[in-house]
């Protein structure tokens, strides 16, 4: 059981600041992802707290003991790379058996760690195996049993299902969050694939350029984002050029009561809250004409594309109707519920995170 408590993390390569200055606090038994597109210094944050490399400045804390100066082997942190970083030429329980060798514990529980180890992955009957015979899902299986076998208190995952097709992915992600919770091993885990970040999370920490963008649970980040850049990165976001003036907020000709300080906005709103033609709604809303553009059926849902005074909108349908499916071309009826609004300033922060 550890926690981990980040401090004020920076680090440059040459001249260029990669991170800008990371506080994270992260609880013990947390599944706590860093999630961002490519870039933004997720991976150099993940190898800065396993010791692969040292910040400029700042501290690593963990269970309130600085660990930044010491080298990476003694640091007790279990890691996990996208590349599965096997070694081929060793079986699969010597590669499990890997950290352990070189911690020189006793053959019997190295061989009772990496039993236990395998297991865990559903690995067990494969340790005379050659990586080379295994699947991509498998051998970062076996990624994994190395990493755990050490029994770190802390797990570090580096994008480690993005080398796999979407289905294993899929099962990979929900085997990898099962061993979490059950061994309640606090886990950092970095994705720039926002669906698998909000499936396996307890927390997510947004991060672009270097910067935390925003942190909290899945519900959170994609419900009530507090920047523009976290609205758009996880899930689809419209994004409509308003303005606020005299206590009113103003888009595509329509003035509605918004006591907030003047200027220009992004009203914001999530495809699945636009409503089309019929669609029952009590509350306000911003009510606007649309021509639909484009529909693209998914089965259980469909998503149109409308061009509006206000700008393109898309709309998300579930369940969708055949008159509904049928409609390219069609002018219809498009509502904004004005409790599903959020608004961001220019600069990207948000006036009122509603309820996306
Ligand atoms: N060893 C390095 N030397 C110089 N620049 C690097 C090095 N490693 C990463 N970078 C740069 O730092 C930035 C962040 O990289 P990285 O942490 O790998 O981002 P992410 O994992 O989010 O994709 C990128 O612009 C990358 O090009
Ligand atoms: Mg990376």
């Amino acid at each position: 059981m550890a926690d981990l408590k980040i401090q004020g993390l920076a680090k440059s390569y040459r001249d260029v600041r990669v991170l800008e200055s990371i506080d994270l606090a992260i609880a013990s038994g947390e599944f706590f992802t860093l999630l961002g597109p490519s870039g933004c210094g997720k991976t150099t944050l993940l190898r800065t707290i396993a010791g692969f490399q040292h910040q400029d400045r700042g501290e690593i804390i963990v269970n309130g003991e600085r660990i930044d100066h010491k080298p990476a082997h003694k640091r007790d942190i279990g890691m996990v790379f996208q590349d599965y970083a096997v070694f081929p030429h060793l079986t699969v329980a010597d590669n499990v058996a890997f950290g352990l060798k070189a911690r020189s514990l006793p053959k019997s529980e190295i061989e009772a760690r990496v039993a236990e180890a395998l297991k865990m992955v559903r690995l067990e009957g494969y340790q005379n195996r050659l990586p080379a015979e295994m699947s991509g899902g498998q051998q970062q299986r076996i990624g994994l049993a190395r990493a755990m076998a050490i029994r770190p208190t802390l797990l570090l995952m580096d994008e480690p299902l993005s080398n796999l097709d979407a289905k294993l992915r899929i099962e990979l992600r929900e085997d990898i969050r099962d061993i979490q919770r059950r061994l309640g091993i606090t886990t950092i885990y970095v994705t720039h694939d926002q669906e698998e970040a909000l499936a396996v999370s307890d927390r997510i920490c947004v991060m672009n350029k270097g910067n935390v963008e925003q942190i909290g649970t899945p519900f959170e980040i994609y419900r009530k984002p507090l920047r523009r850049f976290a609205a758009t990165f996880v899930g689809t976001m419209n994004l409509l050029p308003g303005v606020i003036e005299d206590g009113h907020l103003l888009i595509s000709g329509h003035r509605i009561a918004y006591p907030a300080t003047p200027g220009g906005v992004e009203v914001a709103i999530r495809p699945e809250n636009v409503l089309l033609a019929g669609m029952p709604y009590d509350g306000e809303a911003i009510a606007l004409k649309g021509i639909v553009q484009k529909v693209t059926f998914l089965g259980r849902e469909a998503h149109y594309t409308l061009k509006t005074d206000a700008g393109e909108i898309v709309a998300q349908v579930a369940d969708p109707a055949h008159d509904f499916i049928a409609m390219e071309g069609r002018q219809v009826d498009v509502r904004l519920p004005l409790q599903k609004i959020v608004l961001f300033r220019e600069n990207g922060d948000v006036i009122d995170a509603g309820q996306a």
